[in-house]
């Protein structure tokens, strides 16, 4: 059974044939076809945090695909009240065709998969974010900007900036991380980049610079420098990360094309400043709305796997 928690269990092929997936159904959807690719089938969306993009995505993407969306808090459900990943996800996963979570630690996510009869996606944990990524590069792409590609991320050593690492290390690209010192990247993720970017030929430079990082980049990109569940760091964040905004003159070091992306939600005058979002160099928006397109792309793949699965199809 194949799961969707990070892009390190993926091969380069896999995250393509993914996203050329999404960009045919996004064509589709574009001309208002809608194909039911994905039948009665039902999608479980577990949050156990606040969502926007991903909820709204996932819930239109699934009824757009034929199917249709369960929406389920973790304040609403047992879960929350304390009953067992294990007696949930075998609950769930016996009434439904999919799964969606939003929680904290990965090892939730993997301990629902685990446990699960259907395919799971991560819609966020404090790890990984690779649902975001789909739709991030999904946005290069369509830029034709997944040449010669060149990314700095400026800000926290958090979800964002591994599921970048785990992207480039992948796909190939060149990947630099500026953080303050003290908010590096998990040193296990990274290490496992390495490994995997050995065969990719993915460049990764880890500094505490973000001009170092910045210079000559295709693409800046920036994440909000308190997620959820740092709430109470809030005030000591604000000024650990003083001078990792991604504003003008950040940008300027940039290739003269280069583009600002952003998962959103962003805090304008933070982490990036309000002319860089709202300016001509941002792709934000394009970028929230690939969420719908990448991740139908990522259910039907999903879901195609697993019927083969059934009908004893190892391909
Ligand atoms: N980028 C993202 O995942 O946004 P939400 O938190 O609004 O889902
Ligand atoms: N790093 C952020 C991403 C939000 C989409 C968080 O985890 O809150």
């Amino acid at each position: 059974m194949r799961h969707f928690l990070s892009l390190k269990d993926y091969s380069k092929e896999e995250i393509l044939e993914i996203l050329n997936l999404a960009k045919k159904i996004k064509k589709e959807t574009k001309k208002r076809i809608f194909k039911p690719y994905m039948d009665k089938k039902t999608l479980g969306m577990i949050f156990e945090k606040s969502s926007t993009r991903t909820r709204v995505s996932f819930e239109a993407g699934i009824y757009q695909l034929g199917g249709i969306g369960l929406f389920l808090s973790s304040n609403d459900i047992q879960l929350g009240r304390g009953e067992p990943i294990c007696d949930t996800s075998r609950v769930v996963s016996s009434m439904l065709d999919m799964l969606m979570i939003r929680t904290y630690g990965h090892e939730k996510l993997e301990e629902f998969a685990k446990y699960s009869s259907v395919p799971v996606i991560n819609g966020l944990s404090d790890s990984f974010h690779p649902v975001q990524l789909m739709a991030d590069y999904m946005t290069l792409q369509e830029h034709n900007l997944d040449k010669n590609l060149v990314v700095a991320f400026i800000g926290d050593g958090n979800n964002m900036a591994h599921s970048w690492l785990m992207l480039t290390s992948k796909l190939g690209f060149e990947l630099r991380i500026a953080t303050p010192k003290g908010y590096e990247v998990d040193e296990a993720i990274l290490s496992q980049a390495k490994v995997f970017a050995k065969d990719s030929g993915a460049k990764i430079l880890i500094t505490n610079d973000p001009k170092i990082a910045s210079k000559d980049a295709s693409v800046l990109t920036s994440d909000t420098w308190t997620s959820m569940g740092q709430e109470e760091e809030k005030k000591q964040r604000i000024k650990n990360f003083k001078g990792f905004i991604v504003d003008e003159k950040l940008m300027s070091l940039g290739t003269k094309n280069a583009i600002f992306l952003h998962c959103l939600p962003a805090y304008r005058g933070y982490e990036v400043s309000e002319q860089v979002l709202e300016g001509k160099q941002s792709l934000i928006y394009e970028e929230a709305e690939n969420r719908l397109h990448a991740q139908k792309g990522v259910m039907l793949w999903l879901d195609t796997k697993a019927r083969e699965n059934e009908n004893g199809d190892t391909k």
